[in-house]
């Protein structure tokens, strides 16, 4: 059996990352940001000059590709033949297209494996968009975070991020492949009027009655 994989969903800048990050911390386990694996692809393909909609192009350099899936002490990183990549996740062209290329059937495939991947050895916090659905549907640890779209809309704002979160949200939730959506045995957790320390605080403590229960 692999050790514990926490799983935590939703939409964009529900706040998700800053709350599994935090989740990582306090059990001590390894954080997993699945989103910048689909960037990774992401900005590649752009730097070869490929559109994101050439399905057949983007799947051609698949079995190729040169990004490899590390860890930096117990945060995940994505490198390009041995650079760790940063600002090249978040431009504007790559904010624009993630999308368009995480859903494609063949992008998730190699992905997910390397997701899994992490979890073999050692217990993980991951975040993304299908964990709980697809990534690890059998974990009990499952957490949908979401957020009013007023209040998402505001802390991406905060942040300096003006990338429209509204219509990613909606290519995420309606592709066919692993789409965004809780699964049915997530808990929900909504963080429009709750602290950081709060939601952490609510996730741990039922994280580590589950881990209990289970001893
Ligand atoms: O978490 P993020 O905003 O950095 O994710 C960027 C995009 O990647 C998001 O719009 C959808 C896609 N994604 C996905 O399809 N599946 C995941 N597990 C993680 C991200």
């Amino acid at each position: 059996m692999n050790p514990p994989a926490i799983a935590i969903d939703g939409p964009a800048a529900s706040g998700k990352s800053t709350v599994a990050k935090l989740i990582a911390k306090e059990l001590g386990y390894t954080f997993i940001n699945t989103g910048a694996m689909y960037r990774a692809v992401t900005w590649y393909t752009l730097q070869q000059g490929i559109s994101p909609t050439d399905t057949e192009a983007v799947k051609g350099f698949l079995p190729t590709i040169p990004l490899s899936f590390g860890k930096d002490g117990s945060t995940s990183t994505v490198m390009c033949q041995g650079r760790v990549l940063n600002e090249e996740l978040t431009t504007p062209e790559t904010n624009q297209y993630v999308s368009t290329i995480a859903a494609i059937p063949e992008v998730r495939a190699l992905l997910v494996e390397k997701q899994r991947e992490y979890n073999t050895a050692e217990p993980v916090v991951m975040e993304g968009r299908d964990i709980g659905t697809v990534v690890f549907p059998n974990t009990p640890f499952k957490y949908f975070v979401t957020a009013s779209e007023e209040v998402r809309a505001a802390r991406r704002a905060a942040q300096g991020l003006t990338d429209s979160i509204a219509e990613r949200d909606r290519k995420d939730s309606a592709r066919a492949c692993a789409p965004l959506t809780q699964a049915e045995d997530a808990t929900l957790v909504d963080t429009s009027d709750l602290t950081i320390e709060q939601v952490v605080a609510q996730v741990v403590a039922d994280i580590r009655a589950k881990l209990e229960a289970n001893a």
